[in-house]
């Protein structure tokens, strides 16, 4: 059964589809995305029953074709999901068919790590083309930095900027370099209505490359991002005494970047007053 939901007009469609529904010819360019070859369909659809995957829940502002989806990156499309085993919606990252990577194991067992260590999304399980995960309701960073303005609240902006580099902080204390953080934009979830934020995407993470996950955050939020300048006047540096001074920051991180420990990560913590 196929249950069209309209919401809002065309654009915001909820599409649910059962697993035994789904068909190669009506979802093959999803579950295979950007499908031009379907060869793995079945196969695909056997992970789904193997991971106890019920149904698909096609919603999000992204589309292919006519069903919404919540992501879509070099490797992957991601889609909301339901399971036997869990009672919430989860998150589905399904291996695109033009990858560049010829499973998903890796990406599942860096976030299982992350996880370990209370960083990422809930890993739950995965197969050779795909990795189902705890579903972040949620914004990425880049779109929260989009809309900044001066007057932006202050004390949420803090605690947002101390909720992510905390988790950098455990990423590095850990030994495990995300990889793609010096663009943070794409990688780090605000959930909705709470200065809260999830680091996703493993699949380029070591733990054999040295960490740079809090320099590199630090770096977009207080030194070379785009909106660096304005997150400096929400936080009103302009107004301390002494001012923020780049060349210190740049000396904190440093001494950070050769002992990530606490002391230092304090250090960098009370400088930007976060
Ligand atoms: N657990 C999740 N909860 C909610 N949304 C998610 C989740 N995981 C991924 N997404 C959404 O899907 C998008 C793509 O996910 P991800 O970055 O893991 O895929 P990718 O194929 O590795 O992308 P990229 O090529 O950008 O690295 C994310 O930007 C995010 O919007
Ligand atoms: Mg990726």
């Amino acid at each position: 059964m196929q249950l069209g939901i309209e919401t809002s007009g065309l654009s915001d469609q909820l599409i649910v589809v059962r697993r035994r529904e789904l068909s190669k010819k009506l979802h093959g360019s999803v579950l295979c995305y950007p499908g031009n070859d379907l060869s793995s369909f079945d196969s695909r659809l056997d992970q789904l029953k193997e991971l106890g995957v019920e149904e698909l829940i096609f919603e999000g502002t992204s589309k292919v074709g006519k069903f919404g989806i919540i992501g879509r990156g070099c490797v992957s499309t991601v889609v909301k999901a339901r399971m036997k085993s869990e009672n919430e919606i989860i998150a589905l990252k399904i291996r695109r068919a033009d990858a560049n990577r010829s499973d998903m194991s890796r990406d599942h067992e860096l976030q299982s790590f992350a996880n370990s260590f209370g960083v990422g999304p809930r890993s739950i399980s995965a197969s050779k083309d795909l990795f189902a995960m705890q579903f972040i309701d949620s914004i990425k960073l880049g779109k929260w930095a989009a809309k900044l303005k001066t007057r932006t609240s202050k004390k949420y902006t803090r605690s947002l900027i101390r909720n992510v580099l905390e988790q950098c902080y455990l990423l590095d204390v850990n030994g495990l370099d995300h990889g793609e953080l010096s663009n943070p934009t794409k990688h780090v979830l605000i959930w909705k209505g709470e200065p809260k934020t999830t680091i996703i995407d493993y699949e380029s993470a070591s733990k054999n490359r040295r960490v740079s996950n809090l320099t590199a955050v630090a770096q977009f939020f207080f030194l070379a991002g785009w909106q660096s300048e304005k997150i400096q006047k929400i936080l009103g540096f302009e107004k301390q005494s002494p001012h923020f001074s780049k060349s210190k920051f740049i000396a904190k991180l440093r001494k950070y970047k050769d002992a990530p420990i606490e002391k230092s990560f304090e250090d960098i913590l009370s400088y930007v007053k976060c």
